[in-house]
């Protein structure tokens, strides 16, 4: 098997190695702030805590590696969406050992709360999606399988993404302001390949389509916020709805995805002229 910071080729790979340190670094310095005494107070809560929401990020991390790289027109993206999900996966182990330990790793009694508990029977489907597709990430599997049937297994990623937001709402109890953004974010990245299954990466990517799904991610963030406070605590929809204009309960979901969702636009933008400008460059 090929070392991750490894080409195909054999070679060393500068931007394979960064992305690896990349995904490593916030387990170590989770372990880090465990041996310095940071957590104080429940310290394996905080470690499921830290590795679930990296299981997370990470996910939404490779979901994103498509759009980007059509997008930004960087091709080289795609060779990291492997390693991402694999990253996502082995936090999510962790999550769910630590979950263990938490609970003296009595087997039993974790089986049983899995079976019981709804957010967790959904985490644990989550989770089981997860390790089938890094179970198949391999070079070997993808040979095996057959590029068609490989590409359809893992399209379940959309499942496993569905389910753990599902999960970080339920779990999140007050404060669902993360899980908003995790979502309206999510939104984005499945109504830009929805705009890509049905025109083309050219039209997917274009600056006019990212921006439109901004917007539209945005608004959809700021109604789901409205609408999980008025079903949940029966709070008016348009009272939930108005700190997104007047600011006084600080940036809301919404904004943030906005300011994400813009920030894609400008470095698409940056990167197609560059590309555009190489191009009349090289014709010239
Ligand atoms: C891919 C699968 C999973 C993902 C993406 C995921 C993600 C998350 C996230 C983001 C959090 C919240 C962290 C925070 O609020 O800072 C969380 C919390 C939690 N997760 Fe998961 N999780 C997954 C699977 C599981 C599984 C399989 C279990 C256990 C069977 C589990 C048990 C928990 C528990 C106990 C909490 C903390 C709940 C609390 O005490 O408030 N998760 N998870």
């Amino acid at each position: 098997m090929r070392a991750p910071w490894r080409e195909r080729n054999g070679s060393f790979s500068w931007f394979r190695a960064a992305i690896l340190l990349a995904v490593c670094s916030p387990g170590v310095v989770t372990a880090a702030q465990y041996f310095a005494g940071y957590f104080p107070v429940r310290p394996i809560t905080e470690i499921i805590y830290a590795t679930g929401l990296w299981t997370i990020r990470l996910l939404m991390i490779s979901l994103a590696v498509t759009p980007f790289r059509q997008s930004f027109r960087w091709a080289r993206f795609i060779t990291v969406r492997r390693m991402i999900g694999v990253a996502a996966f082995a936090y999510a182990v962790l999550h769910i050992v630590f979950y263990t330990a938490d609970n003296m790793f009595d087997l039993y009694k974790v089986v049983g709360e899995i079976a019981l508990r709804i957010y967790l029977t959904i985490g644990f489907a989550a989770l089981l999606i997860l390790g089938a597709l890094a179970l198949t990430s391999t070079d070997g599997m993808v040979k095996r399988l057959g590029g068609k049937a490989w590409a359809r297994l893992h399209r379940w990623i959309y499942a496993a993404g569905v389910l753990a937001c599902i999960h970080y709402f339920m779990q999140s109890k007050q404060n669902v302001s993360e899980p908003l953004v995790v979502a309206g974010l999510f939104l984005w990245m499945m109504a830009y390949r929805l705009i890509y299954w049905l025109s083309s990466a050219e039209r997917a990517g274009a600056l006019t389509t990212l921006a439109g799904l901004g917007v539209t991610a945005t608004l959809a963030t700021a109604l789901c916020e409205a609408a999980y406070y008025h079903f949940k605590s029966n709070a008016p929809f348009l009272r939930v709805l108005e700190p997104n204009l007047t600011f006084h309960a600080g940036i809301r979901p919404a904004w943030v995805v906005l300011g994400i969702t813009t920030t894609i636009v400008i470095v698409a933008a940056w990167r197609q002229w560059q590309r555009t400008r190489e191009a009349a460059l090289a014709s010239a």
